[in-house]
């Protein structure tokens, strides 16, 4: 699919047309990775930040935001449940939180991977690259950082980068893959400024970068960002918007892109349309992320307002076997590596 094709999508608003564009997507899902759909166990581990993002509720300049920092006890007793829930995997994510040491994820990952034997996915923002080694070293599997938007200099006023790191942001991505870990990246749906022209290269650079995982979700407008407070964006017709329709587009076209990567309907999306995780799974997406954050940390990891409200694990996995036996799918019940990944690793 080229640039024109991928744009005339974007654009497309008949929802005859559109209903085609999500049923082509479900149809290639189920080809080519199954009715699965993988489980993964979400710990937000640290919201503190040493970036200054102009779209996030955790940027170092919102004093109004109350941090928090768990222990490595803490993560681990929070996982402990999770495999019994059916979640194969653990994503720890956490903002660049310059007071987590190196030694606090090794130590992490390994008792992840030992004592729980889930596999562990990584999203800790732009890390150096000894550090990132250290982590694949300690048998982490997985890393996702989103590029946010390929449209370089909005993404350098929105997202400054910093003084001590000559890396860009895509740089730390083919870092990663360098590194040997399954990669995702993924961008944020209708960033103020983002035009549809910018989308399309978003997509066609999903393909591009070979990633194993995409994860796309709405732009949420936090008050207490400069984003928020003053959006700025393009003439409407030319400014992307960030509702459920456009990002179901990009998860749909995505699975087109990529057909045998990992895709997540993400609870940005869920944030926005009540039915957003199953529209999202039902057009495209393969993966799930239920939060396993202890509820006294939920409220405090706020990137973005009007999350739904913590519930116990228990009840929140009864819901997500639910929503999927509605749709006709299952958890997976293996670590749910990606088959894009295997299948490079199989011809390396
Ligand atoms: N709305 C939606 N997503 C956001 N992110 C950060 N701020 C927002 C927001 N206001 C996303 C970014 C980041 C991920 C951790 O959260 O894509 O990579
Ligand atoms: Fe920090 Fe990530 Fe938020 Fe930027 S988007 S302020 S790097 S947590």
């Amino acid at each position: 699919m080229e640039h024109t094709e991928i744009l005339t999508w974007l654009r497309e608003s008949d929802t005859g047309r559109l209903g085609e564009l999500f049923e082509r997507a479900d149809r290639t899902r189920q080809e080519s990775v199954g009715d699965e759909v993988h489980l993964r166990a979400l710990v937000e581990v640290s919201s503190y930040c040493r970036r200054n993002c102009a779209y996030c509720g955790l940027r170092a300049s919102n004093h109004r935001s109350n941090r928090y920092r768990m222990t490595a006890k803490e993560v681990v007793e929070a996982l402990v449940p999770a495999a019994g829930y059916g979640c194969g995997t653990a994503v720890l994510q956490a903002g660049e939180d310059p007071e987590l040491a190196v030694s606090y994820f090794v130590d992490l990952i390994r008792r992840i991977k030992g004592e729980l034997g889930l596999a562990v996915t990584l999203s800790l923002g732009e890390r150096s690259s000894s550090e990132l080694q250290a982590y694949r070293r300690a048998g982490a599997d997985r890393y996702l950082l989103r590029f946010e938007t390929s449209n370089q200099p909005l993404l350098d006023r929105v997202h400054p980068r910093l003084r001590s790191d000559r890396r860009s942001r895509l740089d730390v991505v083919r870092e990663l893959h360098d590194l040997g870990f399954e990669v995702g990246s993924g961008v944020m749906v209708g960033l103020p400024q983002t035009s549809y022209d910018d989308l399309a290269r978003d997509l066609a650079l999903f393909r591009d970068l070979d990633l194993d995982m995409i994860g796309v979700g709405p732009y949420i407008p936090h008050p207490f960002t400069p984003l928020g407070a003053n959006p700025n964006p393009l003439a409407p017709g030319r400014q992307v918007p960030s509702d459920v329709t456009m990002t179901c587009k990009v998860i749909a076209l995505a699975r087109l892109l990529c057909p045998s990567t990992n895709i997540p309907a993400t609870t940005a999306l869920a944030t926005v349309d009540p039915d957003g995780r199953e529209l999202g799974l039902s057009r495209g997406a393969n993966v799930w992320m239920p939060n396993f954050t202890p509820r006294r940390f939920r409220e405090r990891y706020d990137i973005y307002p009007g999350k739904a409200a913590p519930q116990h694990p228990e009840v929140v996995l009864a819901g997500v076997h639910t929503a999927l036996a509605r749709l006709g799918r299952h958890a997976g019940t293996t670590a749910g590596t990606s088959a894009h990944f295997a299948a490079r690793q199989r011809s390396a």
